[in-house]
């Protein structure tokens, strides 16, 4: 059975339990992170906590944890589930008042802290990422503070149905005309040698795979646009992808029925997905 972490106690994950007033559970009042794990360590950790810090911050929550013990933490986790390939699952929320209340609970209210991993042999070697994905188009319908990493993820939740509805592995959002972003990852179109992804904002998540892949690529020499596109350009580009801590960078090989170039993924993603692994495998923790 795996141990889990709940408000600074190793735990069987049956016995690790919350209580019905805490508002993540009532009001979605909570951040978190996801980071992977290759070969029993953690990829990009700073990256990780320095998001869920600035997530704390935008929503003036405090942290039960120092980053530092969250490093521990989340190594101690994976020793002792004996994680070689998988992701840890972090959650703060703003704790259980123990009452329902829109207003924020006073200061001293305790929050909520959990982890779990999830072990995922495989991962990095994924059939998928040989295959590519397919994705469809729908209206982005998210809140306006997407920055913000929250477990309000009922949209993303929906979204992904719709495209399994539709045959499809996930969906790209678009708002005013232009893709916002995936569902639970950041997206890209290639033309030629130019990378294009949207540019930071409120209106997207600050991907860590992102900010990565955008520095491997400047330094292999690829040019890289940061501006909105739209979907009739990316079924118009010769390929296109996703980046997240669960998926790495996955090849794109459909957009609302349209196949990208023959449908099978192409040089661009596949050579950025194996240096982001060979180097993230080299400055893991
Ligand atoms: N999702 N955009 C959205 C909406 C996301 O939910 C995520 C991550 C990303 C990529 O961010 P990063 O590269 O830091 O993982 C972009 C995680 C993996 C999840 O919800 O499981």
């Amino acid at each position: 059975m795996r141990t889990v972490y709940l408000n600074g106690d190793y735990l069987p994950e049956t016995e690790a339990k919350v209580s019905i007033f805490d508002r993540g559970f009532l009001m979605a009042d909570g951040v978190y992170e996801v980071t992977s794990v290759l070969d029993g360590k953690l990829i990009d950790f700073d990256g990780h906590a320095k998001r869920l810090e600035r997530s704390l911050n935008e929503l003036e929550m405090r942290s039960p944890i120092s980053m530092e013990e969250l490093l521990d933490v989340h190594r101690e986790l994976v020793r002792i589930n004996e994680i070689d390939e998988g992701m840890i699952y972090l959650q703060i929320t703003r704790g259980a008042p123990g009452d329902r209340d829109f207003a924020y609970p006073p200061e001293d209210t305790e929050p909520t802290i959990v982890l779990f991993t999830q072990n995922k042999p495989g991962l990095a070697n994924s059939p998928a990422a040989k295959k590519g994905m397919k994705v469809i188009s729908i209206a982005d319908q998210r809140w306006g503070r997407r920055d913000i990493k929250t477990v309000q993820l009922l949209y993303p939740s929906m979204g992904k149905m719709m495209a399994k509805a539709a045959g499809c592995d996930d969906a790209w959002m678009v708002e005013d005309g232009a893709v916002t972003e995936g569902t639970s990852n950041n997206a890209y179109i290639v033309k030629g040698n130019t990378i294009i992804t949207r540019q930071l904002s409120n209106d997207i998540l600050h991907g860590i795979t992102r900010a990565a892949v955008l520095r491997f690529a400047k330094e292999a020499q690829m040019k890289v646009e940061e501006r909105p596109f739209t979907i009739a350009e990316a079924q118009e580009a010769d390929e296109a992808f996703i980046t997240s801590a669960s998926t790495f960078v996955m090849p794109v090989v459909e957009i609302d029925g349209t196949m990208l170039g023959d449908g099978t993924p192409g040089p661009v993603a596949a050579r950025l997905r194996e240096i982001y692994l060979d180097e993230s495998r080299k400055a893991a923790v």
